[in-house]
């Protein structure tokens, strides 16, 4: 991302430690920051630490599985900062070990979060886009190409 300064940025996942780290310093370049996460009190630390540094920055508890909430943070990132230039999705989950040791719960977690929410991320802010030049993010490598590739032909995404 090159220019960010006064960009809306929303990240998903933005308590963790990638979402938290570009929050601040994509902050530190002038972006301001949506910053939402299931985990609301860690959410809060990132968006204090944000202001504490002269930027700009609101929270948004929100899970990323839920599509309605999704899109009612989409909307009310829009609503409060005017416009929502980026997505950044780094909400997300990896069980380090072999395969084989990963239970059912464990890999179904892991779909429901790391495809299906990158899925609902970008629908949800596929309707919140209005910038020509929005862009969205996924940290994730499950995230699914056909998604990137469904993402691209909309016109409204960059990978
Ligand atoms: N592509 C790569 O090479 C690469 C490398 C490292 C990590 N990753 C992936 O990037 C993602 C983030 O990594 P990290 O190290 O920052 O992880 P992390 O665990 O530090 O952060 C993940 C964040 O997602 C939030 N989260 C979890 N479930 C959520 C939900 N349902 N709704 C909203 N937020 C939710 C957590 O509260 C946490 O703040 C993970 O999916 C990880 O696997 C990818």
């Amino acid at each position: 991302m090159s220019d960010v300064k006064d960009k809306v940025v929303l990240i998903l996942g933005c308590a963790g430690g990638i979402g938290s780290v570009t929050a601040k310093d994509l902050a530190s370049k002038g972006a301001k920051i949506a910053v939402a996460d299931i985990n609301e009190a860690k959410a809060e630390d990132v968006a204090r630490a944000i202001r504490n540094t002269g930027g700009e920055s609101r929270v948004y508890p929100v899970d990323v599985t839920q599509k309605e909430q999704v899109r009612a943070t989409v909307a009310k990132v829009a609503q409060d900062f005017g416009s929502l230039d980026t997505l950044i999705n780094c909400a997300g989950i990896m069980f380090v070990r072999p395969l084989i040791e990963i239970n059912t719960v464990e890999w179904e977690t892991t779909v429901d979060l790391n495809i299906k929410g990158g899925a609902v991320g970008n629908r949800g802010c596929s309707a919140g886009f209005h910038a020509p030049a929005a862009r969205a993010y996924h940290q994730s490598q499950f995230h699914p190409r056909p998604q990137s590739v469904f993402a691209r032909r909309r016109g409204a995404f960059g990978f």
